[in-house]
């Protein structure tokens, strides 16, 4: 944890260190249900143990002030300036805040010194646990009570959806608040709701593997995805009688799918065909994985990443490299996780083979694209909303 001395640092960049509280959100890892999460389906990510750290003390300005240890800049905004957009970092800050003004919440001014263990453009989350450790510490420090947990949660979702401009599912800001230690979180979205159980890998270890070629959902693709999801609906529910109309693609089974492929156009079929599978592939896991068979979960793993690769479309030749990879080396499963274009794959290694596997895994990557892969090996951790106190953390 990197959250030694970070009292003394905010004192340094805003003098008023004694009065800060720190709060934190972690990122996640998704093990299975990909894209499924804005077509009401079901997703299985872990929070895990690497997060984003928020120290924040009020202010006697009409200010917000920040500052990223990471990327050592520091930035400032008026209160009355919260609609207008920079496209960098502070645009979550900016739309979370603004978010709070706009349900009418009187917003005081806030230092926030921000420190994250959660790699950027990862796959990996960082700008959920970035928002969620924000939201966190604004509701408690400005005495925001009545902001409860799922508005706190679709707030943040908002200010990436509406003021960042990716139209991400809830999945990212649901399980950095709600994940829990030892579990996973079998969520559906449609509600949403969760069901946490406990993740035993029987003698497995969950390794991420950073391509670090960065993936950026402000962009485009994951965009038209999202767009291509509700074509398609559009498509089955004008071919269908008023009385057998689908709410969501998540509500179509793999039976009637086989009825609407005649007029569904070929990309239509394809992205439609991937979150039915996807999300009969989640429960499955979530079944497998409680009933300890990690070798067949594992092979669920390989088929999700099929999918992604050639459905969805929206695999990337560094992620099929290594879920090939994992094949080669006879590891239980593996695909890539996130919203993909870039980012992680995560890997079912044996924990008798992790040290030989990661480095060979991290040579043989090296060699065929000329980048250091990262990895990372996850336990599943607490969510924000499981945090101790904040004065728990209060340094010295
Ligand atoms: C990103 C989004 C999530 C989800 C995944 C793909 O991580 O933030 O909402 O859509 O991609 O499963």
């Amino acid at each position: 944890m990197k959250i030694d001395n970070l009292k003394g640092k905010f004192d340094k960049v805003f003098n008023n260190g004694d009065q800060a509280s720190l709060f934190r959100a972690p990122g996640r890892v998704n093990l299975i249900g990909e894209h499924t999460d804005y077509n009401d389906g079901l997703v299985l990510p872990i929070a895990i143990n690497l997060s984003t750290y928020a120290l924040i003390a009020t202010n006697e300005e009409e200010k917000v002030r920040l500052f990223s240890e990471n990327l050592g800049e520091k930035k400032e905004f008026f209160l009355t300036d919260t609609g207008i957009k920079r496209n960098d970092w502070t645009d979550y800050i900016r739309g979370i805040v603004s978010g709070l003004q706009n349900r009418t919440d009187p917003v005081r001014g806030f230092d926030l010194y921000i420190n994250s263990e959660v790699p950027v453009g990862s796959g990996l989350s960082s700008s959920a646990a970035l928002e969620i450790a924000t939201a966190v510490g604004v509701k408690k420090e400005l005495q925001l009570e009545d902001l409860g947990d799922l508005e706190l949660i679709k707030l943040c979702q908002s200010a990436e959806n509406d003021f960042v401009g990716a139209n991400t599912g809830i999945m990212d800001q649901y399980v950095s608040y709600f994940g829990k230690s030892g579990a996973a979180l079998l969520i559906d979205t449609s509600r949403p709701s969760h069901d946490p159980f406990e993740l035993d890998l029987s003698g497995h270890e969950l390794l991420v593997i950073d391509t670090t070629v960065s993936h950026t959902h402000g962009g485009n693709e994951y965009n038209k995805r999202r767009k291509e999801c509700e074509s398609a609906l559009k498509t089955i529910n004008e071919n269908n009688a008023q009385d057998n109309r689908f709410s969501s693609l998540s509500q179509i089974s793999a039976a009637d799918l086989k009825k609407f492929k005649s007029y569904l156009p070929g990309i239509q079929y394809k992205r439609t065909k991937h979150v039915v599978e996807e999300n009969e592939r989640v429960v499955q896991t979530a079944k497998l994985l409680q009933e300890g068979k990690i070798e067949r979960a594992g092979e669920l793993f390989y088929a999700s990443h099929e999918s992604l690769r050639d459905l969805y479309e929206v695999s990337s030749s560094e992620l099929d490299f290594l879920v090939e990879f994992a094949e080669e080396e006879g590891i239980p499963g593996a695909r890539m996780t996130g919203g993909g274009f870039g980012g992680a794959t995560i890997h079912l290694v044996p924990k008798g083979r992790l040290e030989e596997y990661r480095t060979k895994a991290k040579s043989e990557f090296e060699r065929e694209f000329d980048i250091v892969p990262k990895c990372f090996v996850v336990l599943p951790s607490d969510g924000a909303k499981f945090q101790p106190t904040p004065n728990n953390y209060q340094q010295s």
